[in-house]
């Protein structure tokens, strides 16, 4: 109580809009697409067609699917110009803040098809963001590792053209591994939606504003980056090496957490909606293992994520706020065997959860009663008091 008014916690759970695109039950750890269940879509579908049901609302016949990739497949190339940027940022950048800056910087090469009521300037901008987001995080890890860039082969689908790009180099063929492809393509179908998470807010909160859809991209990029959201991945990499580092003490770290010691939290667990296991979660986990046999991943920081969560699944402090592993819990481990660096989990994130920014984008822009209106607050400072001269203060 403010004196002014008391603070209902139910005030600040309020529904933020309406939408059609993401179901999720958090007691009940429910996830579904256009409702389709996420277990459905990860075991039977692709990436591309999964964002191809996000966006456009149903599942894409062989025809719509064909045009729908051979459209992408056609504008994965940036403009010289835009490549010239990775001239400009330092090496050792974040590739989050690079990508924004990117993303942003492309509502100035294609400032003819930026109206965000123009259907033919919508369906163009989502089409070229798909096709060139995985280029610009290509190219943001060959700028970090000092190595050439290579041009995008559209012969290749959107993963196995993101991961080429990546890896290979312009001095010998590179044969995309299949099993890596479909472990990525995998985890980018588990990301490519959660409803009114973070960085959709964000996105939708600027798009209502009439910002065109790369603005909106971007500042969602920028939320996706905090660590307690999109950069969760990275943390709990970055926690897994410290346990391990520090001796391998699974009780030790969780005593630390429950006795809330600086900066000391289980990365990688509890979530805002799900009060359940994350259904996400569950399916990385359950291929975690085959993902990382056959790529040869670093199966004693598999085994410590494995100790740790029996472990906080058996302790009351967790089970009673209800924290159980969510999406970033085990994804780092698959990253890291796939061979990237820590600091791009979160742009492998992006890349995932790019059809469902898009698809939250266009929805709103399309159906104003989806709109995110102002936020308005519950105002708990001062009451009306007069100016103080300096002498008085
Ligand atoms: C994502 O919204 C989405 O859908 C996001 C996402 C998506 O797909 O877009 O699912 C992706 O962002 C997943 C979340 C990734 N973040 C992390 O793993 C970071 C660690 N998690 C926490 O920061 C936290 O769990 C949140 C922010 C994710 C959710 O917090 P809640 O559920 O709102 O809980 P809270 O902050 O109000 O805390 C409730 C209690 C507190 O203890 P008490 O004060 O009651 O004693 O639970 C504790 C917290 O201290 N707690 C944790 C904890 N998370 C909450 N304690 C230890 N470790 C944790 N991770």
């Amino acid at each position: 109580t403010t004196g002014l008014v008391t603070l209902d916690p139910g005030f600040v759970n309020t529904a933020a809009c309406s939408s059609e695109i993401c179901f999720i039950d958090g007691d009940a750890g429910i996830l579904r697409y256009r409702g389709y269940p996420i277990e459905q879509l990860a075991e039977k579908s692709t990436f591309i067609e999964v964002s191809y049901l996000l966006i456009y609302g149903e599942l894409p016949n062989q025809t719509q699917l064909d045009e729908f990739t051979s459209k992408i497949s056609r504008h994965t190339l940036l403009h010289e110009d835009l490549k010239r940027f990775f001239d400009g940022f330092p090496r050792d950048a974040h590739p989050m803040p690079v990508l924004s800056s990117a993303v942003s910087a492309l509502s100035t090469f294609y400032q003819d098809s930026l109206w965000p009521f123009d259907q033919d300037h919508v369906e163009i901008s989502t089409i070229r963001l798909l096709a060139k987001l995985p280029t610009i995080a290509a190219y943001a890890y060959k700028k970090s590792v000092g190595q050439p860039f290579l041009y995008p082969d559209n012969s290749l689908g959107l993963v196995e053209n993101f991961l080429r790009m990546t890896f290979g180099f312009p001095a010998e063929p590179y044969e995309v591994d299949p099993d890596l492809a479909r472990a990525l393509d995998l985890l980018f179908i588990l990301h490519a939606d959660h409803e009114q998470n973070c960085s959709t807010s964000t996105v939708r909160l600027v798009g209502s504003s009439e910002a065109n859809l790369f603005a909106s991209i971007s500042a969602g990029i920028n939320a996706l980056f905090g660590p307690l959201h999109g950069g969760a991945n990275s943390a709990v990499l970055e926690m897994l090496e410290r346990i391990r580092d520090d001796g391998g003490d699974v009780g030790d770290f969780v005593k630390r957490v429950k006795n809330k010691e600086e900066g000391v939290k289980l990365m990688g667990f509890g979530h805002r909606v799900y009060k359940n296991y994350d259904p996400r979660a569950a399916i990385i986990k359950k291929t975690a293992d085959d993902i990382l046999t056959r790529l040869g991943g670093d199966d004693s920081l598999l085994d410590l994520a494995k100790q740790l969560e029996e472990h906080a699944l058996a302790d009351d402090y967790f089970v009673e706020r209800k924290l159980y592993p969510n999406v970033d819990f085990y994804t780092g481990l698959i990253y890291r065997a796939m061979g990237f660096p820590t600091k791009f989990f979160t742009v492998l994130f992006a890349l995932g959860r790019l059809p469902g920014w898009i698809a939250h984008w266009r929805e709103m822009m399309n159906d104003p009663a989806t709109k995110i209106g102002r936020p308005r607050q519950v105002y708990t400072g001062h009451t009306e008091r007069d100016y103080v001269a300096m002498s008085g203060r």
